[in-house]
């Protein structure tokens, strides 16, 4: 799988509150930005399958999400088109996919777009029971995606010290970031005390440690290797892919301080690229909230187990720092669109890689991954970019 695959062609909307534009129309403005960005040009024929995540289309009353709900509104039949829904890992699931295809000599260049329509409907509409689906009926009372990520800020500040304000850290950190960001749902800086005195929660999580609902949609182009040079002269080849999986129920999780299937879809990425943590220049990391990207920091091996919050503290993850993690802002700032969320990470990436970032620039930047975690940390995926074949 390693250097067999590129991307040679990738685009995203501004992420927000899009009550303008429909699923359809979200999808499409992604899909030509992907298109107008391959730098030699490339008739949209040439592209002879995709992958569509979506995540959430059921809960917001859409009717049934199919290949053809991508296959219709960007004229892509009678292509095959397969939709796919795996937790807040579906857009870089969706791209994984189509690696895959492409290596084995299926096609020889696929599309994968994310999109998600959250903000049609209120946040306890579109998120409330995503999280208790198929439980006990007791764990949907309050099982919000907040009050899981809760125990895991509790249980690691009992466990290693890390405090509030390094979790608040986090947040001025991504908001900063984000502002730098022309595709971020939010766009200006915030001050660590508004951070700490925001409204709460669900206790120690704050209105600034949670990422926002957000609309939002992406997609990549990607081509077998051999073929890249023919759309540009710069293309990002896939070193290393990951996806590990672990259990959804939080009775059975052995611990609240580590997110075993990031540590196993981390190993699995690492290995194929043939490199470690150390190698890595810029990380994209699932921040859904403050306290998932301390956690993230340490499973993915950029500093030791219960030193994320001191690590983010002295301020090793800014941009410029020893390894920048969310440049662009990451979920806590550009927003979550569920299905779109781990494609506008690769589309985040391959801008540092081809050193067209603009103000967030991470410079010099070779190698990048990206990382998504879902379901209360039971899937969890990896990927690892490179601007040559390692
Ligand atoms: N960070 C910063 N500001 C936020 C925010 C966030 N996460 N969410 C909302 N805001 C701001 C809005 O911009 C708005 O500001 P304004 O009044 O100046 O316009 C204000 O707060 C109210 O916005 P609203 O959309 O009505 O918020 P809400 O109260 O409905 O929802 C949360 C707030 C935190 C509950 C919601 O964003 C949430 O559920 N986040 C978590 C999403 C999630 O669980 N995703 C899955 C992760 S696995």
């Amino acid at each position: 799988m390693k250097n067999k695959v590129a991307v040679v062609g990738f685009g995203m909307i501004k992420f927000g509150e899009l009550f303008e534009k429909s699923y359809e129309d979200m999808m499409s403005e992604a899909y030509l930005n992907a298109l107008k960005s391959v730098d030699n040009g490339i008739d949209q024929k040439e592209i002879q399958a995709a992958w569509l995540g979506t995540c959430i289309g059921s809960i917001i009353k859409r009717e049934i999400l199919t290949g053809a709900s991508l296959a219709e509104p960007l004229s892509f039949m009678p292509r095959p088109v397969s939709r796919l829904e795996n937790a807040c890992a579906t857009g870089s699931d969706a791209f994984r996919n189509a690696c895959f295809a492409v290596a084995s000599g299926a096609y020889d260049v696929a599309l994968a777009l994310g999109a998600e329509k959250m903000r049609d409907v209120p946040p306890i509409e579109s998120l409330q029971g995503v999280v208790a689906r198929g439980m006990h009926p007791i764990y949907a009372r309050g099982m919000t995606a907040p009050a899981v990520f809760a125990f895991y800020a509790n249980r690691h500040m009992h466990d290693f010290g890390t405090t509030k304000q390094q979790m608040a850290y986090v947040a001025v950190k991504n908001h900063k970031n984000g502002a730098l960001d022309p595709y971020s749902h939010f766009q200006r800086p915030i001050k660590l005390e508004d951070a700490l005195k925001a409204p709460m929660v669900c206790s120690p999580l704050g209105l600034f440690d949670c990422c926002p609902v957000t609309d939002g949609a992406a997609a990549v182009i990607i081509t077998r290797a051999e073929l890249a040079k023919k759309y540009t002269d710069t293309p990002i080849y896939v070193a290393g892919l990951g996806l590990a999986t672990d259990t959804f129920n939080l009775a059975s999780k052995p611990d609240f301080t580590t997110f075993y299937a990031t540590v196993e879809a981390g190993k699995e990425a690492y290995k194929m690229a043939g490199i470690g943590p150390d190698d890595i220049d810029l990380a994209e990391v699932h921040d859904c909230f403050t306290i998932t990207e301390i956690l993230d920091t340490e499973d993915l091996g950029f500093c030791k187990k219960g030193e994320g919050g001191k690590f983010i503290e002295q301020g090793n993850t800014e941009i410029g720092g020893k390894i920048p993690i969310n440049p662009s802002g990451g979920l806590k700032s550009k927003g979550h669109p569920i299905g779109a969320t781990g494609v506008a990470q690769i589309c985040e990436i391959s801008w540092h890689l081809r050193n067209e970032a603009d103000k967030r620039q991470v410079s010099g930047a070779e190698i990048g991954l990206t990382h998504n975690l879902g379901g209360t940390g039971s899937v969890a995926s990896v990927t690892i970019l490179s601007n040559k074949q390692l």
